[in-house]
């Protein structure tokens, strides 16, 4: 079949890699219908003949992201299922160049598979993250029951409420999210408004939790970013059979939160 990932072993790895971790996802019942969506800063790995390839449709983009200009990304498509990403991740999702400007973006492969309606907090993301010189190239976008059922408490929604129980649940957490999670209120998905406050706390935070939605993190390789909600995820597990063993946890002391904090040298 012809397909842009013929004879480009860089880009079919990394598609794969997507491909596994959408399976993941799903596994984890994270991803009900067409929950969370996935997007890659794949331009290392195109082909210097990319930026001449023909558009197969062409999408004006919501505002300008002149930081990702001429840019190419791979993205889930909106509607699709995480359990078929998984097994045919070219039929449910798109390769997107960003045009000189950044005004908009042409669908260039494989398929017209139009891109996920969260593409303003994803591009909106990738841009703050170049803009802040960070190498990050991977946005993931998911449904975690256990982390959503926390951020329906006005408790938890507290600032450094979430971060510092899930933190306090095993010793990992604090390790793997540093700066702990930031919590964005309700707003409609799929909006600037989501996208424009998704970016405020990614300024301060390793991961955001959007109220009653779901959880978003940034990272180099998708695994890792799997990796990091699994973990909070494991935290969240951990709190809630606590509470379903009839007690509150006691969790870690802030003693031994501050000891991890200077062994591993994160911050505080
Ligand atoms: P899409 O199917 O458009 O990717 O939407 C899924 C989702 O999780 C919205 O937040
Ligand atoms: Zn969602």
């Amino acid at each position: 079949m012809n397909s842009i990932l013929n004879n480009n072993e860089m880009l079919t790895r990394e598609v794969g890699k997507i491909a596994e971790v959408a399976g993941y996802l799903w596994q984890r019942g994270w991803a009900e219908y067409n929950g969370g969506n996935i997007s890659v800063n794949i331009t290392d790995y195109m082909p210097a003949d990319a930026a001449n390839m023909p558009s197969l449709k062409t999408i004006t983009l919501p505002k300008a992201f002149p930081l990702l200009a001429d840019n190419f990304f791979y993205i889930t498509g909106t509607g699709k299922r995480m359990r078929y990403v998984a097994t045919a991740p070219m039929d449910n999702g798109a390769i997107l160049r960003i045009n000189h400007d950044g005004t908009a973006c042409d669908i260039i492969a494989d398929k017209e598979v139009k891109p996920t309606s969260e593409l303003p907090s994803h591009l909106s993301m990738h841009h703050f993250l170049r803009e802040k010189g960070q190498p990050n190239r991977v946005v993931l976008h998911t449904h975690p029951t256990d982390l959503v059922a926390m951020s329906h408490s006005a408790y938890f929604l507290k600032p450094g409420v979430l971060t510092r129980t899930l933190w306090a649940m095993i010793p990992e957490c604090r390790i793997i999210a540093p700066k702990g999670v930031g919590i964005v209120p309700y707003e409609i998905p799929g909006t600037m408004d989501l996208a424009n406050a998704t970016i405020k706390q990614l300024a301060q935070h390793d991961v955001v939790l959007w109220e009653k939605h779901g959880i978003l993190a940034v990272g180099n390789d998708v695994i890792d970013c799997f990796d990091v909600i699994d973990t909070l995820s494991k935290s969240a597990q951990i709190y809630l059979n606590a509470k379903m063993m009839g007690f509150t946890p006691d969790g870690m002391t802030e003693a031994q939160l501050d000891e991890l904090a200077d062994v591993f040298k994160l911050p505080r």
